[in-house]
Parts: structure tokens; sequence; C-alpha cells
């Protein structure tokens, strides 16, 4: 008999934004296998499991995520609960499809409990909607981030079509992110904001048009930080956006 793996969100950092079945499967947890983004507190309320932190803070090596696979397979052979636990929700940029199609093929069970992700939770953090009456119908969450042997993405293609965009893995690429997304037809004056450590203490945001995001991005500190885009985010950066000026020349 082999008993059970939980893929679980951990929501964006915040401890009280995981969700109730979430802390219950903690609570009965006998090992957790953790991301590095997730937060101490949050490991608090597994006291009885044994903690193993995997993996690396953003996109994982195939090679590495193969052997995550491999521990959460033998871990259910030996534990009834077993806690994979991802940052924000696990079917959003969190490979849990290479886990669950692991699992599936050892015949373990398994479910998958999602969590807040960090786009939502900027979002109720900064008060702006992501949708809106008038202004935004659709919303893209994408990554420019592109793993080893991966074709080139439509990511561009995808931030261009949507109303508002929220971009993970972006901040550190900044300046490419300008410059590919200008290059396929997306205005400078896009409006931009950039959440860091959504729901957390160190939380800040920068705001501005898209022509400024390398220096908005330059300005973070070292936690994980969301790359948002579109009009939506235009009185935000108006308000505390560093070109002001320029968003009024062209409101
Ligand atoms: C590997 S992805 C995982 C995303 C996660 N599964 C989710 O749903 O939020 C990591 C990226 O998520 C974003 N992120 C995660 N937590 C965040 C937070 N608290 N504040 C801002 N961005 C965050 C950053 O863009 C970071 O580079």
């Amino acid at each position: 008999m082999s008993g059970t793996v939980y893929l679980v969100g951990a929501g964006p950092g915040a401890v009280d934004l995981l969700t109730l079945r979430a802390a219950r499967l903690l609570g009965e947890a006998d090992i957790v296998f953790h991301d590095a983004l997730v937060d101490a507190e949050t490991l608090a309320l597994a006291p009885r499991a044994e903690k193993i932190a995997v993996g690396k803070r953003c996109g994982k090596h195939s090679t590495a995520q193969r052997f995550i696979s491999k521990r959460l397979v033998d871990a259910a052979k030996k534990h009834r609960v077993v806690v994979r636990l991802k940052g924000g929700d696990p079917m959003l940029f969190g490979r849990a499809q290479e886990e669950i199609a692991a699992l599936g093929a050892a015949g373990i069970r398994y479910e998958v409990v999602p969590g807040v992700t960090a786009a939502l939770a900027a979002a109720a953090e900064l008060s702006v909607s992501l949708t809106r009456r008038g202004l935004s119908r659709s919303v893209v969450f994408a990554t420019p981030r592109i793993g080893e042997r991966e074709s080139l993405s439509s990511w561009v293609n995808a931030v261009r079509s949507a109303d508002t965009a929220a971009l993970y893995m972006a901040a550190g690429d900044a300046e490419a992110v300008k410059r590919e997304l200008i290059a396929a037809g997306v205005s400078p004056e896009t409006p931009v904001a950039l959440a860091e450590n959504v729901s957390l203490p160190g939380a800040r945001v920068e705001a501005g048009v898209l022509d400024e995001l390398p220096e908005l991005a330059q300005r973070r500190g070292g936690g994980p930080a969301l790359v948002l885009l579109g009009e939506v985010w235009r009185e935000l950066a108006q308000k505390i956006g560093v070109s002001p000026e320029l968003l009024a020349q062209t409101a």
C-alpha cells in the first residue's frame, strides 16, 4: 500500500493566504517537499513532517525535475501523506505536469490542491482589478523564460493580444522583455507595474511605462517579482510611477 502525494499550492507567501485544505494537509503530512519560495511560517504548519527543500527558485533543470519526481514516488512508498508544496498555484509555471506524469506512471495516488497565484495576489494587494468593464476583457499569464531544448514560445503574441498581462519570471530579463514587446508592436508607453514580494513583509511596487521597465526592475530587491502590463495599471502608474508626465501625455 502506498500513500498519497498532494501537490499543494502554497500561495504567494503570506501564510493566511493558504487554503484550509492546504493547511489541513500540512498538519497531517509525514514529509513535505517544498520550493525555495515557500515561507518558513507556512512550513511551520507541518510540525510532524520531515521537510525537504527541492529545486531552484525559478525554473528547474529537467534532470533536477526528474529527481524530484522520483523522490515523490519513493516517499509515497514509505509514507501515508506526502506533500509537494509549491509557490502560488501548482498548475501555473509550477512543473506540476511532470510530477503528475511520474506519479501516474508509478501508480501512486495523487491530488492537486490549488493555491492563490502571484498575479491574483498582486491584483488584490494593489487594488487593481485585472479585468475592467470597457478596458480589459482578457488576461494572460505568460513567461518569457524558455526551458532547455524548448522552442521559442509565443509569449510575445499572447501578451500583445491580451488586454492585461502578468509575466512570471520576467523581472530579471526586463531589458529583453521590453525589447521583444516593443519590436512586436506593443507601445513603449503601455503602463507597467512591477510587484515584488507580494503578500510578504518586504512587498514593494514600482510602476511606469514599458519603456522604463529595465530601470524599474533595477530598483527591485532580491525577492520574486511580477511584471504586469496593460491599461488597468495606468492609474497606479500615474499615482506612483516614475514618469507621471509621460503617462499624462498618453492618457
Ligand atoms: C516558478 S514561478 C512559480 C509561480 C507560482 N506557481 C504561482 O502560481 O505564483 C516563480 C515566479 O512567480 C512569481 N512570484 C511568485 N511569488 C511571488 C510573490 N510573492 N511576489 C511576486 N511575484 C511572485 C515571480 O514572477 C517568480 O519569478
